[in-house]
């Protein structure tokens, strides 16, 4: 099959959730990709545009600012501004970068309402809301949670069930438990509200979906799935203040719920900057980028709001989800403190280097993960021992015996397999491309960077005749060019300075563009990641964890030097039973489950703690400690405590086994 490029593209990434900085996981299912693939239309002439923003209603919003003792604006303004200056330095290249609460979003979202409307496609119904009595609160969906009645999973938020993607009402949640206070006094109460019809829209969704035959298998199939299920009509009003009205009478207490009004996000971002805005909605091929979280929305309840409304706006074409991102083989968690957020990663290496390492391992079709020691190599290997020290070398040999001029030069054979390498490896990059496989792209340019320096190397440039060198030194700088305007998507910052520095021709040709004559200079692009620097980074911990688990590295840090510290290896684990200690009054012998093994405790916590209260209670012990024997009975390893005996227990419930650090 032939593809090509449509005409013209409106990219877009799943918008970020204002509040808060991002982490790595989050960039690279959404933001990143998008932006490697934005970069590569332009470098293929396809007319396009990359809209992001962020995504600021919601109940988190209202009550991430209620914590900050901000209103839901100021807190807004405050984390846009942070997040957008984050993008800067990432060269996230925006065409805009707007907010869900601009007033274009308000307007366009309300048009869009009303239009739905009009076509008969909302219905009125009273719906009963998860109130708890605790905390006299309706609570929002995700401020619910229970057991999921389709997979069982006993996490499960109220609008999504994490574990199987299923979309869901809180009142489907099986003993639903309130998050806010942790009891289970939740009452259903009735009040009016507006849902957008699903089941109406179901036949003309399914015949698009059908009709989508460019999708990914995997992406169609999920989104025929959900359809088989059958749709039902969906809320799509909250009682909360902070969001867009809903302008009808009776309901002017009520907002949109977020997810109605962010993917109009999309469209008011265009409308808000980029002139001649319309025809991007239009008449355009629109390209999602985002998580696998994120894709029932794109393929389901997005272009049902598109199609209710029937504004003629253009449905996604494209939806390109990510599987997530893995942190040393574990889960990334702000309260264990794993993983690495979108700021702190660029104080500890260069953005480069990151935009190639996350590239490498975008998650396309599995999950991946991200591993210090392969992104030392990676680094080190691929991206300077390939592209890296070619360039220097062949940009220093033309500086030292060429007077930095490229030099005239007759080619042979092995030059014009070279040449003609080139051309393949630029078609196979255009058609990887239009798959959206990035990942593979970027492979395929390597690949051509290794044959580069393989023919370098042996044509031995610095032991070989000053005819020779001519020919060696041309055809790398002529490879290195196009190389660089390949990579630069990925990197675009050195790939940047490297065509600069090869006399600037911004331009992707399967020709040799840099004629004999063309006066250019040496740099050293990169330098190498050494064995000390992945010691350093290890040991960093990002600063956005949780207080509470904060506070327990930090009492364990004063207890022992540095280095010792480093080695501490702590692990959840449950207490299963506790009896005196037969010598000493102020010690209970434990026996605790550390989930694959059973193990005794020795600790000082009688007079601080009873038997009952310690049976089952979770607890954070060091395990790699050396056994020690305790008035005549063995300990194998200690639990955590602070200076007045009371215990450190993660702040929710876990599996026990699992490591802290
Ligand atoms: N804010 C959502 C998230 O981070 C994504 C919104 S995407 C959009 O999961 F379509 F609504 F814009
Ligand atoms: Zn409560």
């Amino acid at each position: 099959m032939i593809k090509v490029f449509p005409n013209r593209v409106t990219v877009t990434s799943a918008l970020p959730y204002v509040n808060g900085v991002k982490h790595l996981g989050n960039l690279i299912g959404s933001i990143l990709p998008a932006d490697i693939f934005h970069r590569f239309l332009d470098l293929f002439d396809v007319e396009n545009i990359y809209i992001c923003g962020t995504d600021d209603h919601g109940t988190a919003i209202e009550i991430g600012a209620a914590k900050e003792g901000l209103t839901p604006e100021q807190y807004v303004k405050k984390y846009y501004d942070i997040q957008r200056q984050i993008y800067e330095k990432w060269n996230f290249d925006f065409t805009h970068f707007g907010q869900t609460s601009a007033k274009e979003n308000h307007e366009i979202t309300q048009e869009i309402f009303e239009a739905a409307y009009d076509n008969g496609y909302v219905e009125k119904e009273s719906l009963v809301i998860p109130y708890c009595t605790s905390c006299k609160k309706f609570l929002p969906d995700r401020y619910t949670i229970g057991t999921c009645p389709a997979c069982q999973y006993d996490s499960a938020k109220g609008d999504q069930c994490e574990k199987c993607g299923k979309l869901l009402d809180p009142e489907e949640l099986v003993k639903p438990r309130c998050t806010v206070c942790n009891k289970t006094t939740i009452e259903f109460r009735k009040e009016n509200h507006l849902f957008l019809n699903f089941a109406a829209l179901q036949p003309k969704l399914k015949e698009w979906i059908e009709g989508n035959t460019h999708w990914p298998d995997n992406t169609r199939n999920f989104a025929l799935g959900w359809i088989k299920e059958g749709l039902r009509p969906r809320c799509i009003t909250r009682n909360l203040k902070w969001g867009v009205k809903v302008p009808m009478k009776g309901y002017e207490h009520l907002v949109f719920y977020v997810w109605f009004d962010a993917p109009i996000g999309y469209i008011s971002i265009t409308k808000a900057g980029v002139k001649d805005w319309k025809k991007w909605w239009t008449d355009s091929s629109i390209y999602h980028f985002l998580g696998k979280d994120n894709v029932p929305f794109h393929t389901i309840f997005w272009p049902g709001t598109l199609i209710a409304a029937n504004k003629k706006y253009d449905l996604p074409h494209h939806v390109e989800g990510y599987e997530y991102l893995n942190w040393e083989g574990d889960k990334f968690s702000t309260s264990r403190g794993v993983g690495l957020f979108s700021d702190e990663a660029l104080d500890l290496f260069p953005t480069d280097y990151w935009r190639f390492y996350l590239s490498s391992i975008l998650p396309e079709s599995k999950d991946s993960n991200f591993d210090w020691r392969d992104f030392q190599s990676r680094i080190n290997n691929e991206l300077i021992g390939n592209y890296g020290n070619l360039f220097y070398r062949a940009t220093l040999f033309v500086e030292k015996n060429f007077n930095g001029v490229v030099p005239e030069a007759e080619l042979g054979e092995e030059e014009h397999n070279l040449h003609w390498k080139l051309g393949k490896t630029i078609h196979k990059v255009e058609e990887l491309v239009k798959q959206v496989k990035l990942k593979e792209a970027l492979k395929e340019i390597l690949a051509l960077a290794s044959e580069t320096n393989k023919y370098f190397q042996d044509k031995k440039p610095w032991k070989a005749s000053k005819e020779e060198q001519a020919v060696a030194l041309y055809t790398a700088v002529n490879m290195l060019q196009p190389l660089s305007m390949l990579l630069k998507p990925f990197i675009p910052e050195t790939a940047g300075k490297a065509i600069d520095c090869l006399g600037g021709k911004q331009e992707l040709s399967q020709d040799f563009i840099v004629e004999p004559g063309q006066k250019i200079k040496a740099k050293l692009l990169f330098k190498k990641i050494e064995d000390v620097d992945i010691q350093k980074v290890r040991r960093y911990k990002t600063k956005y964890m949780k207080q509470d688990a904060v506070d327990t590295i930090e009492m364990v840090n004063d207890m022992m030097p540095f280095e010792e510290f480093a080695k501490v290896e702590m692990k959840v684990a449950t207490i299963t039973k506790v009896e005196d200690h037969p010598k000493a009054d102020k010690l209970y012998v434990l026996q605790i489950d550390l989930g694959k093994e059973q193990r005794q405790l020795v600790a000082g916590l009688k007079g601080i703690y009873k038997k009952e209260e310690l049976e089952g209670k979770q607890i954070i012990v060091v395990t790699n400690l050396e056994p020690k024997e305790l008035r005549g009975v063995k300990s194998h390893g200690m639990l955590l405590a602070a200076d007045d005996g009371t215990i450190l227990s993660p702040s929710k419930a876990v599996e026990n086994g699992m490591k802290i650090r």
